[in-house]
């Protein structure tokens, strides 16, 4: 059989969202952020861009979700614009369509991930070869998750969550249920000053001692066996700031960790959205079958997801 030609002015990118197995606030930097030290893990709940390369120097997008604006507030603008700039060729255009499948203001990097999927993809269509490190060098200019949501996976992440280690794992078997009250969304930059004004006096101050907490953390064993096995909870900081903010966190965690087989329950980043992971995906899968009138009683939307070991996926599913 011959297979179908490949239209090389247009691709899909499928921009995955991510998870906290950890997120520990350690100070405050000089810029203004936070010294974090996290674990994100990419999940299969994901967003698709679909690209067509245009012939004016236009930008344009268009997506599914009428509360996304479109203008150049957008991250997906922002960084097809970076790109732009980076090669110094403003002739460059393109009609981005966005199909979005991510809760907005959910805590799992959703704006993130589409900035992401916008470098990679944009570098592919445009024909510019950038390396991947230096997408994810660049796209830190416009926000500190998106370098994690380029590469993915498995990663351990310092600094604002640009500083990237990745975590070598021979498999990704966990499953997790994700749930999200669809009536509240969180401002990533409230969390933050508010957890700033309840436990700034808790802050770290020296290098030495955010280097002490980071090799804590590079020593810890973060297989799904060891997550399963060793930990009783999953540290996110945030969250003790979140939930008084937000009752429908403490209700999500409260569900969950209800359903037979969930095993460690977490809010993820600034939330509100909240997971159990499982031993495995079909697990999760069965769960979430069973008890979907708890989650719809309690006005939750609900996933089953699995786990990614990498992030940003083009489709070769050219047209
Ligand atoms: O980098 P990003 O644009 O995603 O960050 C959004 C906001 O979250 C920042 O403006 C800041 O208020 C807060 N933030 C922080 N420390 C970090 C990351 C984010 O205080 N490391």
């Amino acid at each position: 059989m011959v297979p179908p030609k490949a239209n090389e002015d247009f691709l899909i990118a499928e921009a995955h969202a991510k998870i906290n197995l950890h997120l520990e606030v350690l100070g405050i930097r000089s810029d203004g952020f936070h010294e974090l030290a996290m674990v994100m893990q990419s999940i299969n709940l994901s967003d698709q861009l679909k690209m067509t390369k245009s012939v004016n120097n236009k930008i344009i997008l268009h997506s599914n979700n009428n509360e996304i604006s479109n203008g150049d507030d957008n991250l997906i603008i922002k960084a097809a614009n970076l790109l732009r700039n980076k090669v110094g060729n403003t002739e460059l255009g393109v009609y981005i369509e966005l199909e979005k499948n991510i809760p907005i203001g959910a805590g799992l990097a959703g704006g993130s991930t589409d900035a992401a999927a916008t470098l990679v993809g944009l570098n592919k269509l445009w024909r510019l070869n950038l390396e991947i490190e230096e997408l994810e060098k660049l796209s830190k200019e416009i926000g500190s998750d998106i370098p994690f949501c380029v590469s993915g996976g498995r990663q351990i992440c310092f600094g604002r969550g640009e500083i990237l280690e990745k975590i070598k794992i021979e498999r990704l078997d966990l499953g997790l249920i994700l749930v999200k009250d669809p009536s509240i969304q969180v401002s990533t930059p409230v969390a933050y000053k508010k957890y700033k004004e309840e436990y700034g006096h808790t802050y770290l101050k020296d290098d030495r001692d955010f280097e002490i907490r980071r090799n804590i953390l590079r020593s810890n064993n973060w297989s799904d066996q060891s997550l399963l096995d060793t930990r009783t909870e999953i540290q996110n900081d945030l969250q003790k700031t979140v939930c008084p903010m937000a009752p429908e966190v403490k209700k999500s965690l409260k569900i969950l960790s209800r359903i037979p087989g969930s095993r460690l329950v977490s809010m993820s980043g600034s939330g509100p959205s909240c997971f159990a992971l499982f031993k495995n995906y079909d697990d999760a899968k069965k769960m979430l079958k069973k008890h979907v009138n708890d989650f719809e009683r309690a006005g939750l939307s609900a996933w089953a997801c699995s786990m990614k070991s990498n992030g940003v996926q083009l489709g070769n599913e050219f047209t």
